[in-house]
């Protein structure tokens, strides 16, 4: 359907779960989070009876989140439900790739289109210092098990702060040995991000071209992110850059997401927004279902705005209290 603001939204992001295996300096605390009960996540029949429904008002791709996706039992069944769905058209996932050796060919089965794997730095030290907790090995072996399927698109994701730049060069390298697009994003001012200094795109492609010659844009969507890809020669994958930050994207924004507890929210940094749960456990038709979604997708704010606290008031939005684990990015 199509917002007030003219935008097509085609794309619908789900948190499965808070919860996570490693405690990424910029998104989770040390110690954990305490977790959301069960019954305060929505179900698989709860998530599917949405998708369904969202096809109804033009969602055709499916993201699938966290906290970490494949932490949740039975993930690869619900990937297989939604796919099953007639009108989606992509079911995606985001995974920092821990758990993907073992479940991959189950996801393959159930139709997985496309994976994005986090790993900040190819740096075994570094990896643990980043993750508090994680093995680089094992990420890795996700990542190998992803790429030995030709038809599976794969995408790493990387989140520049503190790295060195021989790990950035190393990073980006990895898209001219293999067919992966590599993605350097903007740290964003969410929940323990806030605390965290970031890189922005122009300092990184600088950095880049320095070692690796000039960049060449490249025009074509690779995926329904916000990502802007470029060219390097001799590179077999493209290097893609997601600058909430710096080069704000809102007015191409095509997406809406679900968190765990089935709030459905509008925008990455506000509030606004409906709870979807509340509606499905008091015996909301579909149609009613669908009617409460129209109206709250219709009132998609028209960007967020990370630098200026005044513009919040103005334009009568509320800030975001949930952390990037608990709204899946
Ligand atoms: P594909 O390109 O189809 O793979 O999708 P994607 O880039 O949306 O997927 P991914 O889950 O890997 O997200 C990458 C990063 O983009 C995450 O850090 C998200 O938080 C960020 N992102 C995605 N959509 C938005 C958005 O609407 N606003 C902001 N600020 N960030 C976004
Ligand atoms: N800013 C930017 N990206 C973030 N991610 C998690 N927290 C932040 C943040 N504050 C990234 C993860 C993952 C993706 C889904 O979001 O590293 O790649
Ligand atoms: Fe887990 Fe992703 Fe958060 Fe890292 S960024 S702690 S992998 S949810």
């Amino acid at each position: 359907m199509i917002d007030q603001y003219g935008r097509t939204i085609e794309y619908l992001r789900i948190s499965v779960t808070d919860r996570c295996n490693l405690r990424c300096v910029y998104c989770m605390p040390e110690e954990g989070i305490e977790q959301l009960p069960h019954e305060q996540i929505l179900t698989f029949d709860e998530i599917e009876r949405i998708c369904r429904i969202s096809t109804e008002l033009g969602i055709s791709k499916i993201k699938l989140t966290g906290g970490e996706p494949l932490v949740r039992k039975g993930l690869p069944d619900l990937l297989g439900k939604i796919k099953r769905i007639s009108g989606i058209e992509q079911v995606t996932l985001t995974t920092n790739g821990i758990l993907l050796k073992n479940q991959l060919d189950e996801l393959m089965r159930q139709g997985l289109d496309a994976v994005n794997i986090s790993i900040d730095t190819l740096d075994e030290t570094c990896y643990h210092t980043v993750t508090r907790c994680g093995e680089l090995n094992q990420a890795l072996e996700g990542l190998q098990a992803a790429l030995e399927y030709p038809n599976l698109r794969v995408k790493l994701n990387c989140v520049p702060m503190n790295q060195s730049e021989e790990e950035y060069i190393q990073m980006a390298e990895y898209a001219k040995e293999h067919p992966v697009e590599v993605r350097f994003i903007e740290m964003m001012p969410i929940g323990m991000g806030k605390a965290c200094q970031g890189k922005s795109r122009d300092e990184l492609l600088e950095l880049l071209e320095k070692a690796l010659g000039n960049a060449e844009p490249y025009e074509k969507h690779l995926g329904n992110g916000p990502a802007e890809y470029v060219s390097f020669s001799g590179f077999q994958g493209r290097i893609g850059f997601i600058s909430a930050v710096s080069h704000k994207f809102c007015d191409s924004c095509n997406r809406i997401r679900l968190t765990a507890e089935g709030y459905l929210k509008l925008c990455l940094q506000y509030e606004s927004g409906i709870d979807l749960r509340k509606l499905l456990r008091s015996g909301a038709t579909d149609e009613e279902l669908k009617e409460a979604m129209r109206q709250a997708i219709w009132k998609k704010p028209a960007c967020h705005n990370f630098s200026d606290e005044r513009r919040d008031e103005e334009v009568g939005q509320k800030k975001e209290h949930r952390a990037m684990y608990g709204i899946g990015g």
